[in-house]
């Protein structure tokens, strides 16, 4: 993998460690972003760095996404996610995504149509759902249905062939929306509904969900460009921890289906994916907009384990951008369905108001981030609480598999092991049961 990193023009840092020789530890640059010092030579020099949670380490060098995020900036291949929100296709922004570069018309239709025709499932997998439990949330039966993609295509995969590859991400594309919609119609109790390749890929997931076999089912063109914009403003995000876990798990060489559902269990958390299920079910908690202050206390109070959900970022010491598109749609698809009374939007609305006039989010640089609003839209959408999360997994497929291809290029690419600081009990021996 060819990098912007110019050994020749790059500085270096002295690390001084009392009593001992200058560390020197090269300072690289990228061509965005906060420069890095390659500490991959420091346990030579016999120490590790120290960072949970990764706050301020670099994992990889990438070229997919870039989040500036004190400025609240987000790119994917350089384009900014508003420019892609409100110019382009979720399949336009998987096709620049995968290949690099925004696809012609041309390109676009040779991507969609291999897309349509990836779109069904092996027969068998329907099976599999039977071992669920109804209620079994959406998503633990994403993780496993997933995973069991690697039953289904394991012995054809060399991860290092570029067509393999591409093959798995075509793949998933394609079948994740078909899943997704089977999760929710086996929860509802309701039959499965094959894809139609003669809709949209946001309209096919719609009629996926919607549809039954007893009567025609027409997309809802408002609902329909909702929904594939809720998928690009989810598509990728850098190293977040579900397409670290992807990457991780990809390290080791395992099957990417397998990967894929160790994205989809990370991306569950209500720290990450799982905060826009948690979000609406904490705004329908409030109820009302007296009650806010009530849970603003709440949420400034250490001694309270309850938080904002849909508020703070790892990344985002500023408004998060695609919250900023989220709360246009949301706006967008209530007024075009004539949803005039919607509280929930108001406890929202008002909950930010407050919560960015109040000096604890203001020194803690907590802003609203793209799962603030999704659950509103999605719930006007007709999406259940549920499924939120699952959705969130179906547009991050893509940003999951193509971080997944790109670390399968990366030469310098390793099985990832972190090390630790031990702070456990030192060496002991073993006493005979007798003594103990
Ligand atoms: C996503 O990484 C990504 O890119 C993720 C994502 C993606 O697209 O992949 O953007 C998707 O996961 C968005 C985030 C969704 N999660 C939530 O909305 C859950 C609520 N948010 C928090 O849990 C929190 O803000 C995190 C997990 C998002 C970020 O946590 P950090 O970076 O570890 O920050 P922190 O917990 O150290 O918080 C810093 C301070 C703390 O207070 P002090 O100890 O300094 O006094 O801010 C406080 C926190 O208590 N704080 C909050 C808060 N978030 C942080 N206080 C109240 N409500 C909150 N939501």
């Amino acid at each position: 993998m060819e990098s912007n990193l110019n050994p020749k023009e790059q500085r270096i840092a002295i690390l001084h460690i009392p009593g001992e020789e200058p560390i020197e530890l090269p300072i690289l640059s990228g061509t965005e972003g906060k420069d890095v010092i390659d500490i991959k030579n420091l346990s030579a020099k016999g120490y590790f760095t120290y960072d949970p949670g990764l706050l301020a380490t670099a994992s990889c060098q990438s070229k997919i996404t870039f989040i500036n995020g004190e400025k609240g900036i987000l790119l994917h291949r350089g384009y900014p996610i508003a420019e892609l929100a409100m110019q382009t296709s979720y399949l336009e922004l998987c096709y620049l995504l995968l290949y690099k570069e925004l696809p012609n018309q041309a390109q676009l239709s040779e991507f969609k149509n291999k897309i349509s025709h990836n779109t069904m499932v092996h027969e068998q997998i329907p099976k599999l759902f039977q071992a669920f439990r109804r209620d079994a949330h959406p998503m633990a039966i994403m993780c496993g249905i997933a995973g069991a993609l690697s039953a289904f295509y394991h012995e054809q995969i060399n991860v290092s062939n570029p067509k393999d590859r591409e093959l798995v991400a075509i793949r998933l594309l394609a079948k994740i929306p078909t899943l997704a919609a089977m999760a929710y119609k086996y929860s509802e109790g309701q039959p499965f509904m094959y894809p139609q390749n003669n809709l949209s890929y946001a309209g096919n997931f719609l009629h996926m969900m919607f549809a039954t076999p007893c009567e025609p089912y027409v997309v809802n063109p408002i609902l329909e460009k909702a929904m594939d914009r809720i998928f690009i403003l989810h598509a990728d995000h850098e190293q977040n921890a579900s397409t670290s876990s992807v990457r991780f798990a990809g390290s080791t060489g395992a099957n990417p289906y397998a990967c894929i559902a160790a994205g989809i269990a990370a991306l569950w958390g209500p720290a990450h994916g799982g905060a826009n299920e948690a979000c609406l079910r904490m705004l329908k908690t409030i109820g009302s907009v007296e009650r806010i202050p009530e849970f603003i206390a709440r949420a400034k109070d250490k001694n309270d384990p309850f938080r904002l959900m849909g508020f703070g970022h790892r990344v985002y010491k500023n408004y998060d951008p695609r919250a900023t598109v989220m709360k246009e749609t949301c706006h967008e698809v209530l007024k075009e369905l004539n949803i005039q009374d919607h509280k929930l939007l108001d406890v929202a609305m008002e909950l930010e108001k407050i919560a960015l006039q109040d000096p604890y989010f203001i020194e803690r640089k907590l802003y609203p981030n793209v799962d603030f609003y999704s659950g509103i839209t999605l719930s006007a959408i007709g999406i259940p609480p549920q499924m939120f999360t699952v959705i969130f997994a179906v547009a991050r497929t893509i940003g999951w598999i193509t971080h997944w291809c790109e670390m399968q290029q990366d030469p310098s690419s390793k099985i990832v092991r972190p090390r630790q600081l031990y702070t456990g009990v030192p060496t002991r021996h073993v006493v005979p049961m007798y003594r103990r």
